[in-house]
């Protein structure tokens, strides 16, 4: 029953946060039995001047695009066909994958984040040796290969019946893990048939699976999109074949209409805000008081590789900035909340996200100096210090990574 002494500070709801400079968290087994000022009792480890925060929440991140990390050579169709499909590809060969997954899982842990949607490539094995790996550190997240039947190099193209048989699979292998859940992932329109999409929806539909999938990132794709399905907007394209519903989690959403938000609202959808990557590759800044307005759930996204950054407070600073392009100005504790404990909600998540009793302890240990004191220097520190240094330690349900 480890209990820590620490500075502490925990999401509470959208807008409130706690916040102890002399705090105490008690762990036993993986839960979170108390939590508060600290009150005397005794300690297994004293902490301060080092910040416990909840384990990050990156809603949006590819796995085999680990290394490519600041290949700038968007837009984005430029940089998918000459620094991604090229990268994806060398996920065929299960040694280069398994190698991969090792680095990944380690800087996912050594970033803090302690849930993530990961998208795969295309291959099944692949994706079985990142979840072999993500059991192995006792991560937790949501993982599936991408869905390609055209669009792409052959050689990552998959016809609907195999990549569809190989995820079933999947899931019925991974299907009763305490931590890790399989996703169905048509990677984006412009890469998959109607018949893949519609097939994709009703395999999810089936066992209750998340649905992940790209949509209205780049203007060239969104026109590239309505004409080859002959539809009046993106959103269409999906509904049309049963991809939109409350465990459907969109990413980008830059260029979507007033119409096609209120219908992912209505839906119950999950957005995405992948505020670096749509910077990095000049996709555009997504308008965060439409999905405010409309009560959205939002989770941040990394979006690695696009995104430059596994670190889910810098994605809050981005997001930060990306408010105020869209005249918005954000307050940080909201950041907090999507980054935290409003991710792992949207995610389907409730056990986790805040430092609270009868809470999953995913938790993140902090570097601070002892000089920032008080909750809102404390907070701005955390997210806006480009210079900040990496988490110290991070546990998930308890258990140290
Ligand atoms: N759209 C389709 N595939 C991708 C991808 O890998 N990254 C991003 N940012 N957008 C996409
Ligand atoms: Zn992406």
């Amino acid at each position: 029953m480890p209990v820590f002494r620490a500075r502490v500070l925990s999401p509470v709801g959208p807008r409130e946060i706690d916040y102890w400079e002399d705090g105490v968290v008690v762990v036993e087994d993986q839960w979170i039995t108390e939590v508060g000022p600290y009150d005397g009792l005794p300690i297994d480890e004293d902490l301060r001047p080092g910040l416990l925060t909840p384990g990050f929440v990156d809603g949006h991140v590819h796995f085999p695009q680990a290394r490519i990390v600041g290949a700038a050579s968007g837009p984005l169709l430029r940089w998918l066909e000459r620094s991604v499909f090229p990268e994806e590809a060398r996920f065929a060969d299960v040694e280069y994958a398994s190698a991969v997954a090792r680095e990944f899982c380690d800087a996912l842990a050594r970033a803090g984040t302690t849930l993530a949607l990961i998208y795969g490539s295309v291959h099944a094995e692949a994706c079985q040796c990142l979840l072999e790996e993500l059991d192995r550190r006792g991560l937790r997240a949501i993982v599936g290969p991408v869905l390609m039947d055209q669009g792409a190099p052959p050689e990552l193209l998959r016809p609907k019946e195999r990549a569809l048989a190989d995820l079933a699979a999947l899931e019925e292998r991974w299907r009763d893990h305490p931590r890790l859940k399989i996703a169905v992932i048509p990677r984006f329109a412009l890469s998959c048939s109607e018949e893949m999409m519609r097939a994709a929806a009703a395999l999810a539909s089936e066992r209750g699976l998340w649905v992940s999938t790209h949509i209205s990132e780049n203007l060239e794709e969104c026109q590239l999109t309505r004409d080859r399905f002959s539809a009046p907007d993106y959103l269409e394209v999906y509904e049309r074949v049963g991809l939109i519903h409350e465990r459907t989690v969109l990413a980008h959403c830059i260029h979507l209409s007033a119409g096609e938000w209120d219908r992912v609202a209505g839906a119950g959808s999950v957005v995405a805000h992948c505020p670096d990557s749509n910077a990095f590759l000049g996709s555009g800044s997504m308008p965060i008081a439409e999905a405010l307005s409309r009560e959205v759930p939002l989770t941040l996204g990394s979006d690695v590789a696009a995104g430059r950054s596994l670190r889910i407070p810098t994605a809050m600073a981005y997001a930060h900035d990306n408010g105020l392009r869209t005249n918005e100005r954000l307050d940080p504790r909201q950041l907090l909340w999507w980054g935290t404990r409003g991710g792992a909600q949207a995610l389907g998540h409730d056990q986790v996200g805040a430092l609270r009793v009868g809470m999953v302890a995913d938790m993140v240990l902090h570097a601070l100096p002892e000089r920032i004191q008080g909750e809102e220097a404390v907070l701005a520190s955390l997210l806006f210090d480009g210079d900040r240094p990496a988490p110290l330690r991070t546990w998930v349900g308890g258990r140290e990574l």
